[in-house]
C-alpha cells in the first residue's frame, strides 16, 4: 500500500480537490484529507489496472508495478485495502453535514457506473468490431473522468459551495477528465514514454479502443484541446480564484500538444 500511494504520481486529483475549494473561496487546507481519500481510490485503480489479467504492465511511475514488486496476491490485496481505506480517510475529511453525500459521490464514481464499469468495457473493447467515438468517450468518461469529477465535487462540498458552483465544478471536471484520458492515450500512442514514466505499447498489445486508434492522432489532440476550452469556460465565473484550476487545465493541454 505504501509503495503504491507514496511512490510518486502527479497528485492531480487531490490538487483538483483543493483547487476547487480555492475557486469557491474556501480554506484549501480543509481539503487535504478529502483529497487524499480520492488519491487512495486512484492508487488502488492503478495497482489493479497493471495486473497481468488487466493491462499486464510491469512499470508504473518509472518503477516496477506493485505486482512485479510484491507478487499478484499482495497487489490485489493492497488494491482492495487502498480502496477500503479511502472511505476510512474520507470520513475524517469532510464536514458532518455533507458526509453522506461525499461518500455517495466517491462510491458512485468508483463503482460499476463509474470507474469499474469503464474499466470493464475497456478491457472488452477489443471484442467490438466497430467502436465509435461516442463509445470510446463513454468508456473514458467512466474509467477516468468520473473520479476526477468526484475530486472536484468533494472539494466543493468541503467548502460548502452552492448548487450553481457545484454544477460549474462538475462541468469542468467531466471535460478535464475526458481530456486527461485522451491525452494519456495520445501520449501512449505517440510513444511519449518520458511524459508517462512508463513504457508504451500496452494499449496496442491488448487492442484497446483508445482515442487515437478510433479517430486518429490529430483529431484526438483537437478534441482534447476543445474539451480544455470547455473546462476553462465553465470556471470563468470564479474569476481569479479559479487560477489553480485553469493552470491544471493548461497543464493537460500542454501534454497533448507536446508533439507540435
Ligand atoms: C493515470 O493517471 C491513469 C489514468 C487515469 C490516465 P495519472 O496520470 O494521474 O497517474 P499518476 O498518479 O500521476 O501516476
Ligand atoms: C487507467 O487507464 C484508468 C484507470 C486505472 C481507472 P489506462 O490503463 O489507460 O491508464 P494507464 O495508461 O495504465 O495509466
Ligand atoms: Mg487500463
Ligand atoms: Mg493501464
Amino acid at each position: 500500500m505504501r509503495y503504491s500511494i507514496l511512490g510518486g504520481g502527479k497528485r492531480l486529483r487531490p490538487l483538483l480537490t483543493i483547487s476547487a475549494i480555492k475557486a469557491v473561496q474556501g480554506n484549501e487546507e480543509d481539503g487535504l484529507v478529502a483529497g487524499c481519500a480520492v488519491e487512495f481510490v486512484h492508487a488502488y485503480s492503478l495497482v489493479h489496472d497493471d495486473l497481468p489479467v488487466m493491462d499486464n504492465d510491469d512499470i508504473r511511475r518509472g518503477k516496477p508495478s506493485c505486482h512485479r514488486k510484491f507478487g499478484e496476491a499482495l497487489a490485489i490485496l493492497a488494491g482492495d485495502a487502498l480502496l477500503t481505506h479511502a472511505f476510512f480517510v474520507l470520513e475524517q475529511g469532510v464536514p458532518r453535514e455533507c458526509l453522506c453525500t461525499a461518500v455517495r459521490t466517491l462510491a458512485f464514481a468508483s463503482g460499476a457506473r463509474g470507474m469499474v464499469g469503464g474499466q470493464a468495457d475497456d478491457i472488452r473493447s477489443y471484442e467490438s468490431q466497430h467502436v465509435t467515438q461516442e463509445y470510446v468517450e463513454s468508456i473514458h468518461s467512466r474509467k477516468t473522468a468520473c473520479l476526477i469529477e468526484a475530486a472536484l465535487f468533494i472539494g466543493g462540498m468541503v467548502a460548502r459551495a452552492n448548487q450553481e458552483n457545484l454544477a460549474a465544478l462538475g462541468i469542468y471536471g467531466r471535460a478535464l477528465g475526458l481530456a486527461f484520458q485522451i491525452t494519456d492515450d495520445f501520449l501512449a500512442y505517440t510513444g511519449k514514454t518520458e511524459a508517462l514514466k512508463r513504457p508504451t505499447g500496452s494499449d496496442e498489445k491488448h487492442l484497446r479502443c483508445t482515442y487515437p486508434r478510433v479517430v486518429g492522432s490529430r483529431a484526438s489532440q483537437k478534441r482534447a484541446c476543445d474539451l480544455i476550452d470547455q473546462a476553462l469556460l465553465a470556471i470563468r465565473a470564479f474569476g481569479s480564484n479559479a487560477h489553480p484550476l485553469a493552470a491544471l487545465a493548461e497543464f493537460v493541454k500542454c501534454r497533448v500538444t507536446i508533439c507540435d
